[in-house]
């Protein structure tokens, strides 16, 4: 898609940005953090909502469970795994909590990740490997970014014989690079070391097959880019490691009649609680999958990579990956000139209703990065982007 057909605006994108209700007046660049459902998937929530209350028995003992078993089903087809491998969570981070607290390690293990991981995800494995004994590592990949194999090198670069388990992104949180998770699952499998992708980014705005990857744990979150309500998200288990999964929150599990106990029992009851973002995720599935994920796919890739090459013009800062859909997806991370990030953040709100995030981002080698990253989704338009540079322009020469 070029510059050209992104400006020129078919009936069927107005119609579909339609869909989402954003606020009046704001121009909304951070689906990334937080992904807003269109109304189809809002609808299908509701109406979820309104039957749990006006018949609560109906809902949370008869029709619950069946409920469930559509959503991880169509869950499964999307990330192409079996649905007896998948469980349902609130989001990545509680998927990555659920590992963290199921994986064995003893003192003098050792735990990799590299340096581009989510902060929670790297202050979450910090305090598991303190209470273990055991060691955190930081691999730096090398930057610019420029082939994979580079990548799998400076990761098993640092593989020790105490490399008990590696967690890295399918797609980065502060630098949004698409890491090549295929390649490091299968060089890490050689060298013996459990690999945990930490994927929230990835679901819908990348292909995934988890039959091919064959990584060990896979932690998603459905209220990004896939566009389910907030509060869905899901957690994939190799069948070699489910045997010690532990879910977060003891209570009644569930076995089946009829069907021999599984490691997902436990995760089916968490308390009392409003299933109905769970319940609509077969709808946000079926939302994106009717738009073709393709299209979705190259729609959004085209208007980031047209806010690479805008904001590329106005700083003259080159990204830190080549201009490809095999480095990133429906968002890009671009490098800005030393300055202070929370106040350009703040700025940009306050003064020109921008949302998008101004990241802070410490390498392991300690250089601190000042990134701006913009995220594009079907509500998205060329005219936000011009925004969001124009916007740039004025702060950047204050
Ligand atoms: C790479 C990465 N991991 C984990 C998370 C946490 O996701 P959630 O808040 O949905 O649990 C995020 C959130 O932005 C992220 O970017």
């Amino acid at each position: 898609m070029n510059e050209d057909e992104l400006h020129w605006q078919s009936p069927e994108w107005v119609q579909l940005a339609a869909q989402w209700r954003l606020e009046h007046g704001v121009t909304y660049l951070n689906h990334g953090s937080f992904g807003p459902a269109p109304q189809p998937v809002l609808a299908e929530r509701a109406e979820w909502f309104a039957r749990l209350e006006r018949q609560p028995m109906e809902v949370l003992t008869r029709q619950l469970v069946p409920g469930l078993e559509r959503a991880r089903q169509a869950l499964a087809g999307l990330v192409h795994c079996r649905p007896e491998d998948l469980v349902l969570v609130d989001n990545a981070t509680v998927a990555m909590n659920v590992v963290a607290g199921s994986v064995p390690l003893a003192p003098g293990d050792e735990v990799l990740l590299t340096d581009h991981e989510y902060g929670a995800v790297q202050r979450l494995w910090r305090r598991r490997c303190e209470r273990a004994g055991a060691r955190l590592v930081l691999c730096r990949l090398p930057l610019p970014l420029s082939g994979a194999e580079e990548v799998v090198e400076s990761v098993l670069a640092a593989v020790t014989p105490r490399t008990r388990l590696a967690v890295f992104s399918h797609v980065t949180s502060p630098t949004a690079v698409v890491l090549p998770v295929a390649q490091l699952c299968q060089a890490l499998r050689g060298r013996g070391v459990a690999t945990c992708i930490d994927g929230p980014h990835a679901v819908a705005m990348q292909t995934i097959d988890l039959c091919v990857l064959g990584c060990d744990y896979y932690c998603g979150s459905c209220h990004k880019w896939l566009c389910a309500p907030f509060g869905t998200g899901f957690l994939y288990v190799h069948p070699q490691r489910q045997g010690g999964m532990e879910p977060l929150v003891i209570s009644w599990g569930r076995t089946p009649e009829g069907r021999p106990p599984s490691w997902q029992d436990e995760f089916y009851w968490w308390g009392t609680r409003d299933p109905s973002a769970w319940l609509s995720i077969p709808a946000a599935i079926a939302f994106l999958a009717a738009v073709g994920w393709d299209r979705f796919r190259s729609r959004t890739h085209a208007l980031a990579r047209y806010a690479r090459s805008c904001i590329e013009r106005l700083t003259r800062l080159p990204a830190f990956v080549p201009d490809s859909e095999q480095w990133y997806g429906s968002m890009i991370a671009m490098p800005l000139p030393p300055l202070d990030a929370a106040a350009l953040q703040q700025a940009l709100w306050c003064e020109e209703q921008i949302e998008v995030p101004i990241i802070e981002w410490q390498a392991a080698d300690g250089t601190v990065h000042v990134l701006v990253r913009p995220s594009c989704h079907l509500y998205t338009t060329p005219e936000h982007i011009d925004r969001l540079c124009a916007a740039l322009a004025r702060h950047l020469r204050r």
